[in-house]
């Protein structure tokens, strides 16, 4: 964790919560993990990041896979503008890929109830995959509300409202390069 300065234009913000190299070493080990459990599978991996939060961890750690693998996408939403998951998971945009028969991979860029994976493993899963495993860039245990398996996590949270490096808040600080911790909205 670093007490990294926050620029004045960012002044939602109270922290850095975990800056830009920890990030990186930690999307590092992630991919050797990755790398080495599909090492024998002999059919490429579909990597099926989850939008929009994870586009930037889905970029960072395929770039460190040396696996065949392809790339696609899926687009589901419960939270709105909310800071709440009403559970109500909608899917906006389906993958392009026929995941039938195939070993899939789903990039999130944060586990917080839970409703969202659960809903996609379900959802997947009665797709006849070949395979199924979970990576999740931050998990906050504390918000759990359903049981969801994870197989690669970057790092657990306490729960805070945090943003950057893909996650948001009303669709602003996913580019920034570092989570922080925003200072709790009053509404
Ligand atoms: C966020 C995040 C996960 C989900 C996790 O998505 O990207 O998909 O919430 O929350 P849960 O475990 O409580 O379901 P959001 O709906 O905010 O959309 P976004 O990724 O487009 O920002």
């Amino acid at each position: 964790m670093s007490s990294i300065a926050i620029p004045a234009l960012t002044k939602d913000l109270k922290r850095v919560l975990i800056d830009a190299d920890t990030i990186a070493r930690r999307v590092n080990e992630l991919a050797i993990k990755i790398n080495t459990d599909y090492a024998g599978i002999n059919d490429k991996l579909i990597i099926v990041g989850v939008l929009k939060g994870s586009f930037i961890f889905l970029a960072d750690l395929c770039r460190k896979l040396d696996i065949s693998h392809e790339v696609d996408f899926i687009s589901l939403s419960s939270y709105g503008n909310s800071d709440q998951s009403t559970g109500n998971v909608r899917m906006i945009m389906d993958t392009r890929e026929n995941l039938d028969g195939k070993h899939v991979l789903i990039i999130e860029d944060i586990l917080d109830s839970g409703y969202t994976l659960d809903y996609l493993c379900r959802n997947f899963t009665s797709r006849n995959v070949a395979s199924l495993k979970t990576a999740v860039l931050l998990d906050k245990p504390d918000r759990r509300k359903v049981d969801v398996t994870l197989d690669y996590i970057g790092f657990e949270i306490p729960d805070v409202w945090v943003v950057g490096y893909g996650l948001d808040y009303a669709e602003r600080y996913r580019t920034l390069p570092y989570i922080a911790e925003m200072i709790p909205v009053i509404k």
